[in-house]
């Protein structure tokens, strides 16, 4: 089978250019699919747009590229789905961000599809803006679907030791040494260099997206996204030492993907965000030890207490930049 090329920001659309690539070629899949969340109008500080079922007005991130109906939003899913599960390898895997405009709707066509959810990760934005209107509570999360090719085999890559003994600093709920779990605190603050070369208004922090990378994937592996954006998930691939291949319908955001990508460079050991301690022995589907585990069990029963955090892993508390929808 021929590799395909690589390193690529494709300026089609993503079924489109997943048509061309040949089955079980890519080794991870991140994608952020439009939320289907703008209606018409234009952008607006007032609580003018009405979504059906959303309860209220939203105020919305006006992108064409996301105004679909209900039905057609089903069908989008449905084909870029069936082409990812199609290219992604057997040993991969796929994490699909969405919030819950999108989530159900992507859950029940990866069931039609029989692409088997692994986890379902809570990305928690600890520093979420505020409710405005105070008629509803503050969202502060993502919920993010991980998920394999659901062969009968399960044989996608997981790389346990990182997750379990990975630094995850900042992370309120991660504790040191213990195994991590599906609620992710990660702020979606972007650092200055993610924001230097322009901007998306959905733009993804480096750092959830290279503890997907880290988690599911090795280096030298083929990151596919099918809707590139500002290019965060390639430049989180390039950083962490992977190939990529991206996506993108709009000619602006491929622009400034390249930019940024041409500023990227592969990150050495020493100033990665989440260094293991040493490099982790990465294992395909490795268990606990089981006699380990029994042995420590009383000591990790109480998972619920606060983890043991650092001052200086505290991150101050900060409204994230202003990038996604508000509800009023
Ligand atoms: C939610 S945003 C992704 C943002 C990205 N994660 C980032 O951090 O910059 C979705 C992007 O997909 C693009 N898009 C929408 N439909 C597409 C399609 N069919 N093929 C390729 N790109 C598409 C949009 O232009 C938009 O930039």
């Amino acid at each position: 089978m021929s590799k395909p090329d690589t390193n690529i920001i494709y300026n089609i659309d993503c079924i489109e250019g997943m048509q061309k690539l040949p089955d079980n070629s890519v080794d991870l899949i991140i994608a952020d699919p439009p939320y289907n969340l703008s209606k018409g109008g234009d952008w607006k500080w007032d609580n003018s747009v009405k979504l059906e079922g959303m309860g209220g007005n939203w105020n919305k991130v006006m992108q064409n590229w996301d105004d679909y109906t209900l039905e057609s939003y089903f069908e989008f899913t449905k084909m870029w789905l069936t082409e990812a599960k199609r290219i992604l390898k057997p040993t991969g895997s796929m994490w699909i961000f969405g919030t819950y405009h999108n989530t159900g709707i992507i859950n029940v066509v990866c069931q039609l599809l029989k692409i088997e959810i692994i986890n379902e990760v809570i990305w928690y934005k600890r520093n979420a803006f505020p409710n405005l209107s105070g008629r509803r509570l503050t969202a502060s999360h993502e919920t993010i679907l991980w998920c394999n090719k659901g062969a009968k085999k399960r044989e996608y890559y997981f790389d346990y030791e990182y997750s379990k003994n990975g630094r995850f600093p900042g992370d309120l709920l991660k504790s040191e040494g213990k195994q991590m779990r599906t609620v992710w605190d990660i702020s979606n603050n972007k650092t200055k260099e993610e924001l230097l070369y322009g901007k998306h208004p959905t733009q993804k922090p480096l750092k959830i997206l290279k503890r997907m990378i880290r988690l599911s994937s090795k280096k030298g592996d083929i990151m596919l996204t099918p809707f590139a954006g500002a290019g965060s998930e390639c430049v989180a691939a390039k950083e962490t030492g992977r190939e990529y291949i991206g996506y993108e319908t709009d000619t602006v955001y491929v622009e400034i993907a390249n930019t940024r990508l041409e500023h990227a460079s592969i990150e050495t050991d020493e100033v990665m965000e989440e260094t293991p301690s040493s490099e982790s022995s990465s294992i395909t589907n490795e268990k606990p030890k089981a006699n380990k585990r029994r042995g420590k069990a009383k000591a990790t029963t109480n998972t619920d207490k606060e983890p043991n955090v650092k001052a200086k892993d505290k991150e101050p508390v900060e409204y994230e930049q202003l990038t996604f929808t508000l509800d009023t």
